[in-house]
């Protein structure tokens, strides 16, 4: 979580900054700063709240200060200390030489902040990062060294995981990066530098950009380039081509990205899989795992690891892995999996699944499970990101950017991945016959057109959002592909709307939750066709009795669900396998227009980030 900026070059800095910070925005929005060097001083401006704000302010009172080509910026999700101006990045040392900002957490700023405050250095904020400007300026004035090397030193004593941009007055011409843990990238353009936790705010400027690895910093001074290791060991910079496109990251017309990413659906699953299916020859291409293949079919178990979302997409693909691949599967959370000394076989195939490829927990587990000797492969949306650059092999999702906090394309393109992943693992260990391959794909082939033709839904679904906006609780249920759906969906309204969800397993209902059942408890029911669909009926009149106020999404055409339900929402039929593809578009509807008719900030949703980079 956070967002970090820098620039050093010829054009004026704010700019820039204040641009890569609304980018930059998902990763957190408690508070925004910026501090430029301007006649040889650091300009700061720093304000609780939205970036929005800090332009307001700067605008409206303070715009004096703000030229000048040497600046950084940070955009804050709070850790160590509340949301509040004096909080907010960037932070100066107390002689005012140094001034810093950074994404994650010193773990052991306490200790240092002792012996600093004990030297007599003085602390305006709560933060822990405030500490490492401190630090840093106490080394470069007592060791008598430049900044790189100072900042080098200062690292060398730090605990913990961060991504920090330095600069100080002292010298004008010279920018430190360094990271262990979170994401930084560096752009390269014409005698100017950007640098960002991520490629968005530097992709309009250049597409020449070098991702620092653990435990590397970056030195810009004079217009050059050196990267070396925390432990002063010159490495040789690699430069990568950005492939993404800036109208990627504009809402194009939608009032949400939210609603923009919903409406992508059809062209995100379709850009998932292609050039990787042939439907004539009944194969799965993935050439990203190719050489992992006999591992995979060779494999006892699959484990498969993520948060959020993501592990939600992992739920699924157990149910895909265990019908089409005849192959155990557990589904892990990142955060407890990592803590746990988990028994890892070394012939255990690792799948971490992450749309950032930057959430911290799963970072952390993907590389418990190298240590133990499994092979860990990724699935991942965003290129050239920490996790896909730690796996052994992986699957791009290719879903494009994902802006909205709220996680919904990526989902749909996880389970097309992993899908696919499947049937090309059924394939190889003969599970599946040609013509029951070609039955799969040619009907995964057709989700595209399914998700499109469901997303006219829209409207019935926006009907039932008004109805419930004013919900004090729901609940979400599901049976077989349709549980981790139940899940998915319920976490979708609680994050955007605040409205208080579970999802449950639709058997478990009856041995407690059904407790919650009552005439004011509105219960969505995933009720599409397939081998349950007896079993889900039974429990729809279980909660009938109880007078829950029932929301179906069902099969077009089922009349038989139709006069038991309070609420239809028809969709499209396709083979059970594929359902989860179709009926999550209208639970991310609902969830979206509900939040919408609450009034609630929809892409950004409060307490929220969109990339966890701290545990
Ligand atoms: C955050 C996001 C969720 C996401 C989860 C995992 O909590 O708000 O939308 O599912 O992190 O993120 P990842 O990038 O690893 O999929």
């Amino acid at each position: 979580m956070c967002g970090i900026v820098g620039y050093i070059g010829n054009k004026e800095a704010w700019p820039v900054l204040v641009k890569g910070l609304e980018r930059l925005e998902y990763r957190g929005y408690d508070s925004a700063g910026v501090a430029i060097l301007h006649g040889g001083n650091f300009s700061v401006y720093k304000k609780k709240g939205r970036v929005a704000e800090l332009s307001k302010f700067v605008k409206n009172e303070n715009k004096e200060n703000i030229f000048g080509g040497v600046g950084i910026a940070h955009t804050r999700w709070a850790t160590h200390g509340e949301p509040s101006d004096r909080n907010a990045h960037p932070h100066l040392s107390s002689g005012g030489d140094i001034v810093i900002v950074h994404n994650g957490i010193i773990e052991n700023y306490l200790s240092i902040k002792k012996i600093l405050t004990e030297k007599g250095y003085k602390f305006i904020s709560d933060t822990d990062t405030e500490v490492l400007a401190n630090l840093i300026e106490d080394i470069k004035k007592n060791a008598r060294v430049n900044i790189d090397e100072a900042v080098r030193l200062a690292l060398k004593q730090v605990v913990g995981a961060y991504a920090i941009i330095v600069l100080s007055k002292d010298d004008p011409n010279t920018m430190v990066i360094a990271k262990v843990g979170s994401p930084v990238v560096i752009g390269m353009g014409r005698g100017e530098f950007f640098v960002a936790s991520d490629a968005t705010p530097i992709v309009e400027y250049t597409k020449k950009v070098v991702y620092l690895e653990d435990r590397e910093m970056a030195i810009i001074k004079n217009k050059k380039l050196t990267i070396k290791t925390i432990d002063n060991k010159i490495k040789n910079p690699y430069f990568q081509k950005l492939q993404m496109k800036i109208d990627e990251l504009e809402k194009g017309g939608f009032p949400h990205f939210m609603l923009k990413e919903i409406f992508d659906q059809p062209r995100s699953i379709e850009d998932s899989m292609r050039g990787r299916i042939n439907i004539k020859n009944a194969v799965v291409k993935l050439g990203g795992i190719e050489n992992y293949l006999d591992k995979l079919v060779n494999a006892k178990r699959i484990l498969i690891i993520a948060c959020g979302t993501s592990w939600h997409a992992g739920l699924e693909a157990k149910y895909f892995f265990e019908e089409f691949s005849l192959i155990p599967v557990g589904v892990e959370y990142a955060s407890e999996f990592r803590y746990r000394n988990p028994v890892i076989y070394k012939d255990d195939i690792v799948i971490v699944i992450s749309q950032s490829g930057e959430t911290a927990d799963t970072l952390a587990a993907l590389q418990l499970a190298k240590e133990k000797g499994a092979t860990v492969l990724g699935i991942c949306n965003v290129v050239g990101a920490s996790i896909p650059r730690a796996t052994d092999a992986g699957i791009y999702t290719h879903a494009g950017p994902e802006i909205g906090v709220a996680s919904t394309k990526a989902f749909t393109a996880q389970i097309t991945a992993l899908l696919l992943l499947c049937l090309c693992l059924a394939k190889e260990k003969n599970i599946l016959n040609k013509k029951r391959m070609k039955e799969l794909l040619t009907e995964l082939e057709k989700i595209p057109k399914k998700v499109k033709e469901v997303l006219k839904v829209d409207e019935v679904v926006k009907k039932i959002a008004k109805e419930f906006k004013n919900a004090k609780n729901f609940i979400f249920l599901g049976r077989g592909y349709g549980f981790p759906l139940a899940l998915e969906g319920a976490l979708k309204l609680k994050e955007i709307s605040y409205i208080h969800a579970e999802g449950f397993a639709m058997g478990e209902m009856k041995h407690g939750s059904i407790a919650l059942v009552d005439e004011n408890m509105p219960v969505v029911f995933i009720a599409t066709k397939g081998p349950l669909y007896e079993k889900v009926v039974s429990n729809m009149m279980e909660v009938k009795a109880r007078k829950g106020k029932i929301i179906a999404i069902l099969s077009k055409g089922d009349k038989n669900i139709k006069k038991i339900a309070d609420y239809v929402i028809e969709i499209p039929e396709t083979s059970d396998v594929m359902m989860p593809f179709i009926a999550s578009i209208p639970l991310q509807l609902l969830a979206y227009y509900v939040a919408l008719f609450r009034g609630c900030d929809i892409d950004k949703p409060r307490n929220l980030a969109k990339s966890v980079t701290v545990e």
